[in-house]
């Protein structure tokens, strides 16, 4: 029998993997999607990155670097559960990519090393979920090495984080004799992750003999204050972001992992509802609704293709079908639309809400887009952070003007840089949030449009999206500042200040202006 739509969408579980660089969240990802059957050896994940490195020129930097550019989806299914993760990248530079990629799940799995605890990305990351209450599973990873005392890190999660904290499993020894997870609720211990059920036992003291003797009284006194004291997971408060269920493990040695990838299926929330204009959109309502939260162009050099990512927020999406752009109003025929696995594409015949579909096109589809089924809804809350760096691009060649300007033009679509056109007719100024960003417009622009750029300081420094209650007062304002307003890519206006201390000047000076350092797309 065919499945039913609320069938479909119970089995999805749409997350990503926060984690501060090195923490091991390549390594993560590259596990579950061997649980998955995704890839069929570990290293692919990596040896995949290489393989589209070497295809790609733009990427070096990716590989000078040694950090993760590209965000992508992958899909696997597990035990009936189907599960999309999102990846993200590491590093802060793109962190406003990151921060749209996490509008797009409904967990997020908390990566932290045992030895190290909290650092400032993953600070940073969790405090991106709090904002859009994403429930976070925690996964210690690292136990296979010299680490910090189970307790110190809860302790560490509950105050930095201001995070309730259950502890799941529980370490059986550590670094060298780190041997499998104790289940704190239920009894039950697993060696390894080959080992499918759990085995039942009689307490901790009844799995003490598996570690040298001088660290079983420990063990035993220390899991047996565990099962006292830590919190029972309430999974209530869990899908409301109070309370974190916490695995510890190693992902290099296999530990871990499938009670991680248990608790997303058990634990961790099917699709969302979100939130629209004029309504919540549910994820088992019928219609198809979508929105795109990121582009990404020439992951196929070949084909100079282009493919937006779509989060499918309710109904199922058929291949063939016809879709509604709400910016413009105008229809899309899906004709193409496509699955990620660890190392294919796929078409999409069907994807449901959860699912994560990448639609090939030309420039058509912008970040922050929504797809229908022919109502006139706009989804909310994908972020435009305003940039941190503000440049002026110098062409060497000023005979190629015209192409530039293309060229920036869809650098900005993408997401790669926003671009803001002067109201004075001046040359177009890009911004960045992170500075890896120019990097990567300055390699895309050689390699792909053959067009060598530098960049030079613009007489400005921050930007702030602008707008007033009364329509007269923005006129007003746009007037009188002609010289540092300037449009960006949907045509909103912004107004560029030389410092914070300009900023703060005219906003005092206007008080009916309001001036945001945050946009949303629509
Ligand atoms: P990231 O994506 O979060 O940046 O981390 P990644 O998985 O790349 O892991 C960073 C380093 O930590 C890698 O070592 C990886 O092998 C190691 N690692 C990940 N999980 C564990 C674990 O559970 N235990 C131990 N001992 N190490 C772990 P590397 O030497 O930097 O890279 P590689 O050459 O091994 O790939």
């Amino acid at each position: 029998m065919a499945e039913s739509l609320a069938e479909a969408v119970s089995r999805r579980r749409t997350f990503a993997i926060i984690a501060h660089p090195d923490a091991g969240k390549t390594t993560l990802t590259e596990k579950l999607l061997l649980f998955g059957g995704a890839i069929q050896l570990a290293g692919e994940v990596k040896a995949k990155k290489d393989r589209i490195q070497t295809r790609s020129d733009w990427m070096k930097i990716e590989r000078e670097r040694g950090i993760s550019v590209v965000t992508s989806v992958m899909t696997f299914e597990y035990e009936g559960n189907v599960f999309n993760i999102l990846d993200t990248p590491g590093h802060e530079d793109f962190a406003d990519d990151t921060y749209r990629t996490l509008t797009a799940v409904d967990a997020a799995v908390m990566v932290i090393d045992a030895a190290k605890g909290i650092e400032p990305r993953t600070l940073k990351l969790f405090e991106v979920c709090r904002m859009r209450d994403i429930p976070i599973i925690t996964f210690i990873n690292k136990m296979d090495r010299e680490s910090r005392d189970p307790f110190e890190i809860l302790d560490e999660v509950e105050e930095k984080l201001a995070l309730d904290t259950a502890p799941i499993t529980w370490p059986i020894g550590r670094a060298k004799s780190f041997c499998g997870s104790y289940h704190l609720a239920d009894n039950t211990v697993r060696a390894a992750d080959t080992q499918v059920a759990a085995t039942p036992v009689n307490g901790p003291r009844a799995v003490a003999d598996r570690l040298p003797e001088n660290e079983r009284q420990a063990f035993i006194d220390e899991t047996e204050l565990a099962i006292e004291a830590c919190r029972p997971f309430d999974r209530a408060s869990f899908l409301e972001g109070h309370m974190t269920p916490v695995f510890f493990g190693s992902a290099l040695r296999n530990f871990g992992v499938r009670d991680l990838i248990n608790a997303l299926g058990e634990f961790a929330p099917p699709p969302r509802d979100q939130v629209a204009d004029i309504r919540t959109v549910h994820a088992t309502d019928d219609k198809m609704t979508a929105f795109v939260f990121k582009i990404q162009a020439n992951m196929d050099p070949n084909h100079r293709d282009r493919i937006a990512f779509a989060r499918i927020c309710s109904g199922k999406l058929e291949r063939g079908m016809k879709a509604r752009l709400s910016r413009t109003g105008k229809q899309l025929g899906l004709t193409a639309p496509q699955f990620f696995f660890a190392s294919q594409r796929q078409l999409a015949d069907t994807a449901y809400a959860g699912d994560v579909v990448g639609i090939p096109n030309h420039g058509t589809l912008r970040i922050g887009d929504t797809l229908t089924e022919g109502e006139s809804l706009v989804f909310q809350g994908v972020p435009n952070f305003s940039p941190e760096i503000l440049r002026r691009v110098r062409l060497e060649d000023a005979m190629k003007a015209k192409k530039l300007k293309e060229a920036l033009q869809q650098m900005a679509e993408e997401g790669v840089v926003q671009l803001f056109s002067p109201e004075d007719g001046s040359p177009a100024i890009v911004g960045v949030v992170g500075a890896l960003q120019l990097d990567v417009l300055k390699e895309r622009l050689m390699s792909e449009y053959g067009l060598p750029v530098s960049f030079e300081m613009s007489r400005f420094s921050v930007c702030r999206w602008i707008s007033a209650d009364q329509p007269a007062d923005l006129d007003k304002f746009l007037t009188a500042r002609r010289g540092d307003i300037a449009r960006d890519l949907d045509g909103d206006p912004v107004f560029l200040a030389q410092d914070g201390f300009s900023l703060r000047y005219e906003a005092e000076r206007y008080p009916a202006i309001k001036m945001v350092a945050i946009k949303e797309y629509h």
